[in-house]
């Protein structure tokens, strides 16, 4: 094996990994010691900031096959009958940071990167097909109530039922997030949602409003609240291991990849708004239709350039599939790539992670980091006489629909079945059974009762009775007798002492 020489990042062959350059041994350090300088620079420069949300995570590479037909649907080159297309996937958790534990419980993040042949397609969504909140100016708000208090930088179960409360429309989300599908015992036994209504646009140029669903083929297992906070301080890392572990054992992960599609028409007088992120589409009404197979075949091979590095957007969009009237939707379209910007850089396209495998021809240029340049005598601005390229207005993504109306600051018009709380409580009463229904008590006795303010403690027993009468009495109940316990167990140690 021929040992390569040791250089610094500029190609010199360096003279020691161990010794620094000393006046006499014992003596002080010389700064024109370039390799020590560079190595010390260099070192303090490896973290980039972490996700703002969804900071720990871990992902594969993979393939997506399409098995069904969707072509009367859309004309997306990735959606289109036989089609096969490189993907990359990432899960992750939402509050905590990186090096956080995976089982703590929390939405996890289910991101798809579809390299086609039209440009990247991502869909950036959740384990959850709702989300806690349906306009994204409140956002920030949002992620501040879970992440940390500014003053102790500790998590706070005041803040988080404060916020939810008064987001009544948090209820169907908070519902998911506390059952036991808030508790996923693999990322690989989970399922994804696209959770946003997005719109698919036909060769004919007819438009249709679609849902995705991610269903895993290795079924969806879940795991109980004690085991998950034993795993939490065994194995941080427990979930990104499973997936890594499954991956080079052979045992690749897959979920059928189906849509539920509304024709555009439906969408003006169903009865609810079916733009709503709070809301789920009843299957009854539009059912699942099989669109192909998602499989991850492929480890990182290095984490950082690969899952670290990658950028998923909600605004990476391909012709034949465009946005939506969800106000969410459309804040993220913004949030996503300007977030990048700032976390991997202004270049962060070119990293090869996020590169297209369709050619990439426009007249942006320079920034930080540049790496790919537009050929010399190419043009740099648009119009030209030269024979750059040129937009096709066929190849719109935006999406389109009629929209009519004044400024305004104001929620949409509400429509006979929109409700805070209606969904959630068709999931309490409807899906979950007696035991998932005991376990659900007991997980949002064990979330309030570390609420320090009697009067959030009130509006969340108020919160829980709208989702379920019943469930409210027996919330009650529970705090006074987990209280009581407390008491008792304070009692029995003051006595001890004495
Ligand atoms: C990550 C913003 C709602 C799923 C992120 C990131 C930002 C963000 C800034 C970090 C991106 C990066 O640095 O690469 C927002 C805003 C939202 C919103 C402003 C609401 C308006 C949602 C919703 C979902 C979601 C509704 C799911 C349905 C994710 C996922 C990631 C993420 C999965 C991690 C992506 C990855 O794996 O790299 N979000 N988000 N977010 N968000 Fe959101």
């Amino acid at each position: 094996m021929t040992i390569k020489p040791t250089t610094t990042q500029t190609g010199t062959p360096v003279a020691s990994d161990e010794h620094s350059l000393t006046v006499g041994t014992e003596g002080v350090t010389a700064l024109h010691d370039v390799y020590l300088v560079e190595k010390l620079a260099q070192f303090n420069r490896e973290r980039i900031p972490e996700r703002v949300v969804h900071a720990k995570g871990g992902g594969a590479h993979g393939v997506f096959q399409v098995t069904g037909d969707v072509s009367a649907y859309t004309r997306a080159a990735v959606f289109q009958p036989g089609a096969t297309t490189e993907t990359l996937q990432r899960f992750s958790s939402v509050a905590g940071e990186q090096g956080s534990p995976d089982t703590w419980r929390d939405v996890r993040g289910f991101s798809v990167k579809f390299y086609t042949a039209e440009g990247n397609y991502d869909i950036v969504g959740n384990n959850t097909p709702v989300f806690f909140i349906r306009d994204g100016i409140k956002f920030p708000d949002f992620i501040h109530s879970q992440k940390r208090l500014p003053g102790s930088g500790l998590r706070d179960a005041t803040m988080q039922w404060d916020f939810w409360t008064l987001s009544p429309e948090s209820a169907h989300q908070v519902t998911y997030l506390m059952g036991d599908r808030g508790l996923p015992r693999s990322w690989r036994e989970m399922p994804g949602f696209g959770s946003h209504t997005y719109q698919w646009i036909n060769a004919a140029g007819e438009r249709f409003w679609v849902k995705y669903h991610f269903t895993s083929n290795q079924g969806n297992i879940e795991m109980e609240g004690s085991e998950a906070e034993l795993i939490a301080g065994a194995d941080a890392d427990y979930y990104r291991r499973d997936l890594h572990d499954a991956i080079e054992a052979g045992n690749f992960p897959s979920w059928d990849v189906s849509v539920q599609i509304m024709p555009y028409e439906d969408a003006k007088t169903y009865r609810f708004n079916p733009f709503d992120l709070t809301k789920v589409w009843p299957h009854a009404d539009y059912p699942l239709v099989k669109v192909g197979t998602h499989t991850l075949n492929r480890n990182p091979a290095n984490f950082f350039a690969e899952i670290e590095q990658a950028a998923f957007s909600p605004a990476n969009f391909v012709p034949g599939i465009g946005a939506s009237p969800d106000k969410m939707l459309m804040a993220r379209i913004f949030s996503y790539p300007d977030a990048q910007r700032y976390r991997v850089g202004t270049n962060f396209t070119q990293l090869p992670v996020n590169a297209a495998k369709a050619p990439v021809n426009n007249y942006s240029q320079d920034g930080a980091a540049r790496y790919h340049f537009n050929a010399t005598e190419a043009p740099n601005y648009a119009p030209n006489s030269l024979g750059g390229p040129a937009a096709d207005p066929q190849a719109a993504t935006d999406g389109s629909w009629e929209n009519d109306g004044e400024l305004v600051r104001a929620a949409a018009a509400l429509r006979s079945e929109d409700s805070d709380f209606g969904q959630a409580g068709t999931l309490y009463r409807d899906v979950f059974d007696d035991a998932a229904k005991a376990r659900f008590l007991d997980t949002i006795t064990g979330a309030i009762s570390g609420v320090q303010r009697p009067e959030v403690t009130e509006r969340a027993i108020a919160y829980w009775s709208s989702v379920d009468a019943d469930l409210g009495v027996k919330l009650r109940a529970n705090l006074a007798s987990w209280a009581e316990a407390d008491l008792l167990v304070e009692a029995a140690a003051g006595y001890a002492a004495e």
